[in-house]
């Protein structure tokens, strides 16, 4: 059986009040709309949908491996389903119909909902979950329990107030019978849209089988209207997250002041330590200590490294690494094992071999570093002449001094030794020293003379 799903993604989102669509706002460092389309593909669904219309070209940019279809005017979401029609009509299988404004859905509940929907023969299932009477989503409406159709909140009638089971907007629905119902869709209503909602009380009626499929956790399908709900829906997978990583063996010292993003990795006993934000597609080895206060973004960490307070990004850091306080990596770095990195120190696309040292102060860009390198404290890498950038190459053993400028495209070679405060042009052959500084001259007696020199003149002044 074939399974085509459909995103719903063209609305402004009004209630956000954004110059930004609705759907490519963050939940937990990812936009809602990725959320939705990465449960898809992690479901393996055959072909994915994604109905764009306002700031369409925002919501395309952020996504892959999809279809999109343009809905040129918000006329509710049964017209927004409707733009799919040329692409799915004649197709045999099933269709899920997601508002791209639940991020928090979880592949496992889709894949119940399909099993329930195929074990039960239905025609069209729709996701439910009991809200509070005062929540202003759509309805479910029964009949000696069968379920006869949805509902808006703005239309439901003075007898259905009392009713708690909502639309959480995520459907299954036979795939060609959808599109029949579809057509069928008016708009009159409250709002004058076409809603999606219509489709179930219209198969209903034509005696297809309809039911709903009613899960117990509303938090995973409450549609996020405003930024009041998108804050909670941050601090609800927040705490999914944190509490899987704690079920795995990951010691997060402070679940609440701890932000994981989804898709991040984590080994068994590693300690988190609090006010990390841990994003992207990172992935932490076993025996780790991040934090406390570590932004660590599309990064891989091996096993026993222990990074503190520092900033890194789009790098891979081997083991028995450790980093911090205050560094910052960016752009492809790659930290080979047993490295000691300390405070302040920056680094981008650079190679730093297995057991070298930068201690403090110093920036290392566009580099290749060797093994057991020692980088004195206030290095800089010269890798930028305002045009150009270029690489700087430090061999296995060398050792570079205090305060030195390596003016790039350079080569230190093995074992060379780099002077304190020298300002390095030329190559450095192996175990040689490079030295480019002024020579020191000591002045006898003159520290005195300087003294009473300023003495006279302040003197003077103060007459
Ligand atoms: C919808 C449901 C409601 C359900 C709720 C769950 C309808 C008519 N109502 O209401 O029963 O309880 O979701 O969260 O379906 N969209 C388009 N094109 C449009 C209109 C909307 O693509 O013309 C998209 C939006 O971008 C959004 C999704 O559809 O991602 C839902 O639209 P929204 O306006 O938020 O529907 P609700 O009023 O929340
Ligand atoms: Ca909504």
């Amino acid at each position: 059986m074939k399974i085509y799903a459909i995103v719903l993604a063209a609305g402004k989102g009004t209630r956000m009040k954004s110059q930004r669509p609705k759907v490519v706002h963050d939940v937990l460092y990812k936009p809602m709309i990725n959320h939705v389309v990465d449960e898809l593909k992690l479901m393996g669904v055959d072909e994915t949908i994604v109905v764009v219309g306002h700031e369409a070209q925002q919501v395309e940019a952020i996504l892959d491996n999809v279809e999109f279809v343009y809905q040129k005017e918000q006329l509710g979401t049964g017209h927004a389903v409707l733009q799919a029609k040329d692409i799915l009509k004649d197709k045999e299988g099933i269709t899920l119909v997601l508002n791209g404004d639940a991020p928090l859905i979880r592949k496992e509940t889709l894949q119940g909902l399909v099993e329930f929907h195929m074990n039960n023969h239905n025609q069209a299932t729709v996701m439910s979950a009991d809200c509070d009477v005062s929540n202003h989503y759509g309805r479910i409406i029964k009949e000696d329990g069968q379920v006869i159709g949805i509902v808006e909140y703005k239309d439901l009638q003075e007898y259905q107030m009392d009713v708690t089971e909502m639309n959480t907007g995520e459907y299954c629905f036979d795939n060609q019978k959808l599109f029949e119902a579809l057509d069928e869709v008016t708009n009159e209503n409250a709002q004058n849209e076409y809603y999606l909602t219509d489709v179930i009380g219209i198969m209903n009626n034509k005696q297809l089988k309809v039911d709903a499929y009613k899960i117990d956790d509303f938090n995973e399908v409450g549609g996020i209207n405003d930024r009041i709900a998108l804050a909670q829906a941050t601090q609800i997978l927040r705490d999914r997250i944190n509490q899987e990583h704690l079920l795995n063996g990951v010691t997060i010292i402070d679940p609440h002041n701890t932000y994981i993003g989804r898709d991040v990795v984590i080994g068994e006993d590693t300690i988190i330590e609090p006010g990390c934000i841990l994003k992207g597609k990172t992935v932490i080895g076993k025996d780790c200590h991040i934090g406390p206060y570590c932004e660590l973004t599309n990064v891989t960490i091996k096993d026993n490294v222990e990074i503190k307070f520092s900033v890194i990004s789009d790098s891979i850091i081997e083991n028995g690494v450790d980093i911090g306080p205050y560094a910052r990596l960016r752009t492809n770095c790659h930290i080979l094992e047993n490295v000691h990195m300390g405070n302040f120190v920056e680094m981008k696309k650079a190679i730093f071999g297995k057991n070298s040292k930068a201690a403090h102060l110093t920036y290392i860009g566009d580099a290749e570093v060797g093994s057991d390198v020692n980088i004195g404290c206030g290095t800089i890498t010269v890798n930028y002449d305002g045009k150009n950038k270029s690489l700087t190459k430090i061999k296995d053993n060398a050792f570079i001094g205090c305060n030195s400028n390596l003016i790039a495209p350079v080569t230190i070679e093995e074992n060379a030794f780099i002077a304190a405060g020298s300002t390095i042009t030329k190559d450095v052959e192996k175990d040689a020293m490079g030295i480019a500084r002024a020579k020191q001259v000591n002045k006898e007696g003159y520290s005195k003379v300087l003294k009473e020199k300023r003495l006279k003149e302040f003197e003077k002044r103060n007459k």
